[in-house]
């Protein structure tokens, strides 16, 4: 069982990656493979809407030669896609959302000259996200927009853990949130089991 990781925090020791990595220790413990790409580190340009991608019906078609074409391909040769991501502004961060973007558009051979596949369709797809409000008030547009995304592709949303960041007033790992991580995991790890039987 292999996870493409998704990070999409600009910050190596932030909010976002303290609480990913106990969900990914556990996932090594119960022999999920993962990797692991900092989207800040790649260059993904935005979407330019020219749907050169549509009338490319094997492959992604996209015109621009930046990072994204690696960044598709490690999404298309796994089994759960993880979208981490710090919300910015209610939604992702800014390379999160240029590659799904590109991601959804080229993915999806419906605006062409003739219909054709969806290059992601099948992929399971779980959120971790980080916020300042509360997880309903911080991430619930960003979870609502990751479900249609998911819907849109024909991928299948699982879940999304989310904690809240209270700034300077206590530190962001606990307990809780620890476990918390660990069980998403476990979670995840079961449904994928029982989805195998
Ligand atoms: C530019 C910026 C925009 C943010 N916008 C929001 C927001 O709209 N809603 C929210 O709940 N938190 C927002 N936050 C708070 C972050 O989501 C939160 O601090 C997060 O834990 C940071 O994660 P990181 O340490 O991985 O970068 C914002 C933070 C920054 C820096």
């Amino acid at each position: 069982m292999k996870l493409c990781v998704l990070m999409g925090s600009p910050r190596k020791d932030g909010n976002t990656a303290a609480l990913i990595t106990p969900f990914l220790e556990e996932c090594a413990s119960l022999d999920m493979d993962e990797q692991m790409i900092w989207l800040y580190d790649r260059q993904i340009n935005p979407c330019l809407g020219c749907k050169a991608c549509q009338d490319c019906l094997n492959g992604l078609g996209c015109i621009q030669k930046d990072g994204f074409e690696d960044v598709f391909c490690a999404m298309a040769d796994c089994d759960v896609i993880v979208l981490a991501t710090p919300i910015y502004s209610f939604f992702c961060t800014a390379p999160m959302k240029a590659l799904m973007d590109r991601a959804i558009y080229a993915g999806v051979k419906n605006y062409g000259r003739e219909k054709g596949p969806k290059l992601l369709e099948g992929k399971r797809v779980v959120t971790i996200a980080t916020c300042g409000y509360s997880p309903e008030k911080g991430a619930g547009l960003w979870e609502e927009g990751v479900k249609r995304w998911c819907r849109h592709g024909k991928l299948e949303y699982l879940g999304i853990l989310c904690r809240r960041d209270r700034g300077g007033e206590e530190s962001f790992m606990n307990e809780e949130r620890e476990q918390a991580a660990r069980d998403f995991a476990r979670a995840l790890r079961m449904t994928l089991q029982l989805e195998e039987l």
